[in-house]
C-alpha cells in the first residue's frame, strides 16, 4: 500500500463537504461519519489475506474464501476515534478493540496519556489506528509509538482529514505505516486546527464546546 492513500470516492467526497459545514447538526454529523468509516474501511481492508473453507450451498460443496488469521484489531484514539470506530465495527463486528487515551495540552500541542487498553497479540494482527484528524500528527505518532511497543508490526492509519504537517509528521516517524484518508487539507493554524477543516471532530459528534 502507498504511504498515503487519499479515498477520493464521491460518495465520501460528497458526505465529508457535510461534513465539514458548520450548520450540520450533531446528529447528522455523527451518522456520516459513521457512513464515510466504513467507506474508508473497505479501502484500509483491501489487502486483508483470504484463505479457503469448505462450505455446503443448498446446491453443492464449495470451497469458499474466508479471512484468514486473527481477528484484526481496531484501535481508537480518544475520543473522536470512537466515532470512526462505530462504523467500523459494524462492518468487521468480529474485530478485537483497544483504546488509547491520549489529550492534547492545548498550549504545547502534545500528547498525555491518560488510557491504554489494547487487545492480546498485537504482533498476530492487522491494526487499524483510527482517529478523525490527522492534525500535528503528534497524537498517532504517540499512539502508534505505544502501540509498536505492545509488539504491533503490521498497523494502517486511517483518518478522515489530514494536514501536511500531519502527514509529514507520521512519514518521518512510521514510514512503514500506511495512511487512508478522506482528504489532505491545506495548513494548521496557530491553534492547531486543520484548516479549512471541520472544527474539532469530538466537539461535533458529541455536541460538546
Ligand atoms: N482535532 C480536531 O478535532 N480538529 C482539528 O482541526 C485538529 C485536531
Amino acid at each position: 500500500m502507498k504511504h498515503v492513500t487519499v479515498v477520493d470516492h464521491p460518495l465520501v467526497q460528497h458526505k465529508l463537504t457535510i461534513m465539514r459545514n458548520k450548520d450540520t447538526s450533531t446528529g447528522s454529523f455523527r451518522r456520516l461519519l459513521r457512513e464515510i468509516s466504513q467507506l474508508l474501511a473497505y479501502e484500509v481492508t483491501r489487502d486483508l489475506t483470504l484463505t479457503e473453507r469448505l462450505i455446503e450451498t443448498p446446491n453443492c460443496e464449495m470451497n469458499a474464501p474466508t479471512l484468514a488469521g486473527k481477528k484484526l484489531a481496531l484501535i481508537s484514539i480518544l475520543r473522536a476515534g470512537n466515532g470512526l470506530l462505530d462504523g467500523i465495527l459494524e462492518l468487521i463486528p468480529s474485530a478485537r478493540v483497544g483504546f488509547v487515551g491520549l489529550y492534547r495540552d492545548e498550549e504545547t500541542l502534545k500528547p498525555v496519556q491518560y488510557y491504554y487498553k489494547v487487545p492480546e497479540e498485537l504482533e498476530d494482527r492487522m491494526v487499524i489506528v483510527v482517529d478523525p484528524m490527522l492534525a500535528t500528527g503528534n497524537s498517532s505518532v504517540a499512539a502508534i509509538d505505544l502501540l509498536k511497543q505492545s509488539g504491533a508490526r503490521n498497523l494502517i492509519f486511517m483518518c478522515l482529514l489530514a494536514a501536511p504537517e500531519g502527514v509529514k509528521r507520521m512519514e518521518e516517524a512510521h514510514p512503514d505505516v500506511p495512511i487512508v484518508t478522506a482528504a489532505i487539507d491545506d495548513h494548521l493554524n496557530e491553534h492547531g486546527y486543520i484548516v479549512p477543516g471541520l472544527g474539532d471532530a469530538g466537539d461535533r459528534m458529541y455536541g460538546t464546546k
